[in-house]
């Protein structure tokens, strides 16, 4: 026997609301729990492609391979850890819990997953032995408490020495950039439901950003995970469910890492090389998990505040905000980074850090010239495990982000883009993709907007529209 639609969809909405509440960076409540990740008997609800009216963009649709997927994954917005049966992530996590028993032995979590640390810190061995970033940013001597922090550099390679973790063979982190005077521009916490006039910015400047995306964002809205594919931005992870991961177990910390990419791939066809930790919250056995994966670890070097906004007490205002964007540019200018670049700390969060990052972005540019994602900044020609795909290096991104010339990505993007109302497109996992042209200036665009016959309604967008549910779940997020 079936329900009704609606009686089913009301289950659903009810079935949602619990989650339990995140803190740190703010605690603000700003995500919804879309019905992706949901088998609510209704599909091809997705009609915002196109649309900047937020409510319009972040009503819910039911994404059949996120659907028929859902039971290979964690719960979204909960601390992951292996899925019963999981036998390939067994299998992997086996070789994990060796490496990290080799490499930094006994282990020992740090604080609760929403980051409380007052009962561990006075425990820690002063010295830092695990180069814990969020201690001192893994700095000795530590630098002063800041939110900008120009770090400590060594005189011959000119690279930060806070980041060389302590314990062998594990890589530094990246914090900065090689390239002097250059920007590596990069947001935190997407794909965000409603980032269609920030993505469609970026996408008329042919800026490409390093997008750091939250697992169970991706299978709340894998539609909006695919935008960054099809407009040649470069996806890294950034965990499952956004915990502080030095607190987690070494299973959860891999898992956390483990599903993000895993949704990623099933969900944009590209399994990413790169993550960046939550609240920079990561030490020498997180890099050893991390390491295992392949991931490279992304840090930033100084952090716009922008998460938080309106937030503790005093409440952060966006005057403070502008001030540590403007204390960025002020660095270019009095010659902070001659010798190397930097990375500034942005999010992909809510309204106010994208208009944000809208309103900076031409004076950075004026400031740096080179604004480059984290990949291209590195020359990481090939940001992902698919070696057939392939990404501009250094000169070839800068000079297109300076370019005016017809880009490839902007002409893929405006087939679905400038349809309003119609469907977006289902990218069969790893068949979505395809390796740019040798010599081209722009980053894998793909084939992510072309029309497919499988995520397409025969209804009308009235007729959708009439039938999306209203309801939603609201979360305690942060940054
Ligand atoms: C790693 O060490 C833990 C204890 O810290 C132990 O339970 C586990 O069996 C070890 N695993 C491997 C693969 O060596
Ligand atoms: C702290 O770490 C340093 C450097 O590894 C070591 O020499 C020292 O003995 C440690 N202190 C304690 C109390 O464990
Ligand atoms: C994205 O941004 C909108 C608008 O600020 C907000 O309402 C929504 O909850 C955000 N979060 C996600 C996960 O999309
Ligand atoms: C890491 O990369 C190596 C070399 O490409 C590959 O053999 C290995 O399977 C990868 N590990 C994981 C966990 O993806
Ligand atoms: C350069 O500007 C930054 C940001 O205002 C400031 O923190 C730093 O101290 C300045 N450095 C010098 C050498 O003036
Ligand atoms: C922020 O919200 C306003 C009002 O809804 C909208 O016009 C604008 O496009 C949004 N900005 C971004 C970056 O999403
Ligand atoms: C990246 O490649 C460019 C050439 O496009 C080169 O000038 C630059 O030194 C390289 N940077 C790194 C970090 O390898
Ligand atoms: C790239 O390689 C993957 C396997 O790693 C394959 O599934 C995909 O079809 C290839 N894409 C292209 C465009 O060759």
């Amino acid at each position: 026997m079936r329900q009704s639609t609606s009686s089913i969809l009301a289950l659903a909405v009810v079935g949602a609301v619990k989650v339990g509440a995140h803190q740190g960076c703010g605690g603000q409540e700003i995500a919804k729990r879309n019905l992706g990740m949901m088998d609510v008997g209704v599909e091809g609800l997705y009609v915002a492609d196109g649309s900047t009216d937020a409510p319009t963009e972040c009503a819910y649709y039911s994404y059949p391979p996120v659907t028929a997927a859902k039971s290979q994954f964690p719960t979204i917005w909960e601390i992951a850890s292996l899925v019963p049966g999981d036998a390939e992530a067994a299998a992997v996590f086996a070789q994990v819990q060796a490496k990290v028993n080799a490499t930094v032995g006994a282990v020992r979590m740090k604080g609760t997953p929403n980051g409380d640390f007052s009962a561990f810190t006075p425990t820690y061995n002063a010295s830092d032995t695990d180069c814990w970033w969020t201690y001192k940013e893994c700095q000795s001597p530590p630098s002063p408490p800041t939110s900008f922090v120009v770090l400590l550099t060594d005189s011959a390679t000119q690279r930060p020495t806070g980041t060389t973790p302590k314990h062998p063979n594990l890589p530094a982190d990246i914090i900065d950039l090689p390239e002097p005077r250059s920007l590596g521009i990069g947001f935190d916490d997407g794909p965000n439901c409603s980032h269609n006039a920030f993505y469609g910015f970026l996408r008329a400047n042919e800026q490409q950003a390093t997008m750091f995306y939250i697992g169970s964002n991706v299978m709340d809205w894998p539609l909006q995970a695919q935008d960054a594919i099809a407009d040649g931005h470069q996806i890294a992870i950034h965990t499952w469910s956004h915990n502080y991961m030095t607190a987690l177990t070494t299973e959860q910390a891999f898992a956390e890492l483990w599903y993000t990419r895993k949704a990623i791939q099933l969900v944009t066809g590209v399994t990413p090389l790169s993550w960046r930790p939550p609240f920079g919250d990561i030490d020498d056995r997180i890099r050893t998990i991390a390491q295992a994966l392949n991931l490279t670890s992304i840090l930033w070097q100084s952090d716009s505040d922008d998460w938080r906004i309106n937030t503790g007490t005093p409440p952060v205002t966006s005057a403070q905000i502008d001030a540590n964007y403007q204390n960025l540019i002020n660095g270019v200018n009095n010659g902070t980074y001659d010798k190397r670049g930097t990375i500034m700390l942005t999010h992909e969060l809510n309204n106010f850090t994208m208009s944000e990052a809208i309103k900076w972005y031409p004076m950075l540019k004026a400031a740096f010239g080179k604004l480059v994602p984290i990949a291209s900044a590195y020359n990481l020609t090939h940001p992902y495990a698919e070696g057939n795909i392939s990404y501009p290096d250094f000169g070839g991104n800068s000079a297109a982000a300076v370019s005016s010339s017809t880009s490839v990505s902007a002409s893929a993007s405006g087939t679905g883009a400038s349809a309003t109302g119609t469907m977006k497109t289902s990218v069969a996992a790893g068949s979505g993709t395809a390796a740019s042209s040798a010599g081209s200036a722009q980053p894998t665009p793909t084939a992510a907007r072309a029309k497919s016959a499988a995520f397409k309604s025969s209804a009308s967008t009235t007729q959708l529209m009439g039938t999306i549910v209203g309801g939603f779940a609201v979360l305690s997020w942060f940054c």
